[in-house]
């Protein structure tokens, strides 16, 4: 049988950008989705985008269960941020592309018998099949009992703390920036509690006027912080990253 992950040993050499190779402009050939009937027009072009988009290819190509992945691995690519034995909390999991991730670069299925073993735990809304080496569990982050109910499942302060979450799309620009932005303020309080000193914080943000506020405060507690678009990321989405390095104590 295949055997689909963990992945090949060389994958994390290859790189995580689309190069225009033979192979690759025979896959950015357009694939036209015609409308058909009772389908929505934002259906069909999400549909169209889906077909169109090589980072999907290439993440079904590696297993991963999102394109999503690929930001996150552009992320460590630049800044470094998992080693082997790492604790993780990758909060917004679904479906699972960031966790993937995550194992592989701290080893918390044990992948490379030699290095230290590193622990992921995905938080979601939504159940998600199992990822070997990740614990998952289905939790609303802003629900006020959250972090008691984590931090008894931890027991210990972490080295990452990720949040790609994102609420669905209201289609209204500003009330979707704020939502975002509430989510990413929350995560960062969050991170403040349950980081190790010299830990990071990475989180999706959207452009739009307030995450300058967060990145001030961010600013205070790291040393630090950048605003990142990785390539993967589409360049039509105001989506960005903050990433925020070395988690400084009190
Ligand atoms: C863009 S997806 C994450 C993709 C993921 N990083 C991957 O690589 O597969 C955003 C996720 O955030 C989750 N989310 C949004 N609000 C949340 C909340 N309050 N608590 C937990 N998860 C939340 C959504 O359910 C959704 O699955």
């Amino acid at each position: 049988m295949k055997k689909k992950y963990p992945l090949k040993k060389n994958d994390k050499k290859i790189s995580t950008s689309i190069k225009k190779t033979k192979k690759n402009t025979d896959r950015l050939l357009k694939v036209n989705v015609k409308t058909a009937k009772g389908r929505k027009i934002s259906s069909t072009n999400w549909l169209r985008r889906q077909l169109n988009d090589p980072y999907v290819k290439l993440a079904k190509e590696r297993g991963y269960r999102s394109r999503a992945a690929f930001k996150l691995l552009e992320i460590n690519e630049k800044f470094c941020i998992f080693k082997f034995g790492d604790s993780v909390i990758d909060l917004g999991c679904a479906p699972g592309g960031w966790s993937q991730v995550a194992v592989e670069k701290t080893n918390s299925n044990l992948d490379k018998l030699k290095e230290k073993q590193g622990r992921v735990i995905g938080i979601d809304l939504k159940p998600i099949l199992a990822i070997n080496g990740a614990e998952i569990y289905i939790f609303d982050f802003l629900e006020d009992n959250f972090e008691k109910e984590i931090g008894e499942i931890l027991n210990h302060k972490v080295d990452n703390i990720l949040s790609d979450m994102a609420s669905n799309s209201t289609g209204h620009k500003k009330s979707d920036h704020l939502k975002i932005m509430a989510l990413c303020e929350s995560a960062a309080f969050f991170a403040f509690n349950y980081l190790n000193e010299g830990g990071n914080f990475v989180a999706k943000v959207l452009a739009g006027g307030a995450e300058m506020e967060l990145q001030n405060l961010l600013k205070k507690k790291f040393k630090k912080v950048i605003n990142f678009k990785p390539k993967s990321s589409r360049s039509d989405s105001s989506e960005k990253y903050v990433v925020a390095l070395k988690f400084k104590k009190d």
